[in-house]
């Protein structure tokens, strides 16, 4: 997806950045603009590198004859080219702009010529929100079909506290994602994700967990709404942001994880098991912290309930993709639990390399298929791999479970 990041003159514009490389992440190509204002605050060079491309800083800043003629068509042409304008931070001053049709730089003049999907995330003082002037021109921006992705509450960096702050760029960049795909095709689908680590107590402050950090099932979960499915992410404890769009179920324990997932199988059309669910809890931990001695301990522990296997009893004609974190063997292994587990698909994880499973923001998996193939997906961003996982499920009901 071609996207065109507007950047306004305000202190989250230093934000920005890692929106820009949020959206990479998710496989867009990205356009910086930045208003003179902006340039106050960031410079164009650190978007330019994280980008790869030159950034659009000002209408008439060109030199020569060659070059106004070249840039006085520029905006109409990044208007043409581009499927979604989001503009963030989103100042008082550019939405008051936009609401009114003023020109005076690129990012307003392309704003006028541009057609796509137009997506505002404002940022400001709450007073400044709050006014009567920056209602009205929200309210006139929402009616003429501008996405408003309103403002955090928190402290702000004038000191006060209040409604104001940019969203987390995650989850501004999840947001664009789902606004402007242009693939609806799991549209009618309802998938149910678990995503995370599970957390075992053994005493009240102590519990046993895993590394998974929840980007892979969280990726998952972004990419499907953004190809328009309705998304039950149900997520072990982690420091993520929930994806736009996506109902979010917070468990900590795998019992927890079990029955949240068991409560919404009957609305499911598809399971992705991509959760890290630990395989044994302490059965009945103790009220009190259990307090230090010298001598050795051991903690008896007994087997949690096998999610995966209970749904692959359960699962009628849904789909049922597992995940398989190895450390050798990885299609074998693969391919034994899908069948031991029912599934229809299983994502094989070699944990063991550098920069991929557990924690990165990167994996390599090979998909083994009930059809009997197995297909290898390099290293690329989690994002991508869960467009591939996806693309790979659709093809994978069409084979198993088309009803003519
Ligand atoms: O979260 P990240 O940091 O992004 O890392 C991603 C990941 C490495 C956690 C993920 O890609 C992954 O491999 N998830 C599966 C981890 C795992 O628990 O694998 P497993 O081979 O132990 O389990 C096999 C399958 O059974 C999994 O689908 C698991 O969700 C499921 N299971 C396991 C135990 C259990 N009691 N119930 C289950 O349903």
């Amino acid at each position: 997806m071609n996207v065109i990041l507007g950047v306004g003159g305000g202190i989250a514009a230093y934000k920005a950045a890692e929106l820009a490389r949020a959206l990479m992440e998710h496989g867009a190509s990205v356009q910086v603009v930045l208003t003179a204002a902006a340039e106050e605050f960031i410079r164009p060079l650190t978007f330019a590198a994280l980008t790869n491309r030159k950034v659009i800083t000002d209408l008439f800043a060109a030199r020569s004859a060659e070059e106004t003629l070249a840039s006085s068509v520029e905006h109409i042409r990044a208007a043409q080219e581009n499927e979604v304008l989001v503009v963030a931070p989103a100042t008082a001053d550019l939405l008051a702009k936009f609401a009114h049709g003023l020109a005076p730089d690129f990012l307003t003049t392309l704003y006028l010529a541009f057609t796509g999907k137009v997506i505002l995330a404002p940022a400001m003082n709450t007073n400044m929100w709050n006014h009567p002037a920056t209602r009205d021109n929200i309210e006139t921006l929402a009616a003429r079909g501008n996405y408003i992705l309103p403002p955090d509450e928190g402290l702000l960096a004038c000191g006060t506290t209040g409604a104001g702050r940019l969203p987390d760029p995650a989850r501004i960049a999840d947001a664009v994602m789902t606004i402007g795909h242009p693939r609806k095709d799991l549209d009618g689908e309802v998938l149910v994700i678990s995503a995370g680590p599970t957390q075992e107590a053994i005493d009240p402050v102590r519990f046993i967990s895993n590394r998974s950090s929840g980007k892979m099932g969280y990726a998952l979960a972004a990419k499907a709404a953004a190809r328009g499915a309705r998304v039950v992410l149900v997520s072990g404890p982690v420091n993520l942001p929930g994806p736009y769009g996506v109902e979010v179920v917070s468990v900590r324990s795998a019992a927890e994880m079990r029955d949240a997932v068991m409560t919404h199988l009957e609305e499911a059309t598809i399971i992705i098991k991509s959760a890290a669910v630990a395989d044994y809890y302490v059965a009945n931990p103790p009220p009190q912290k259990i307090k230090k001695t010298a001598a050795r301990m051991s903690i008896e522990l007994d087997p949690t309930a096998d999610i995966l296997a209970e749904l692959g009893r359960k699962k009628g004609d849904r789909l049922l993709i597992g995940f398989a974190a190895e450390t050798q063997n990885l299609v074998q292994e693969g391919r034994r639990k899908m069948e031991t587990k029912n599934c229809d698909m299983v994502v094989a994880n070699l944990v063991t390399r550098e920069g991929a499973g557990f924690e990165s923001d990167e994996n390599e998996v090979t998909l083994v298929l009930r059809t009997g193939e197995s297909i290898q997906v390099p290293r690329m961003s989690k994002f991508e791999v869960a467009d591939k996982i996806l693309d790979q499920a659709l093809k994978l009901r069409l084979a198993l479970y088309s009803r003519t």
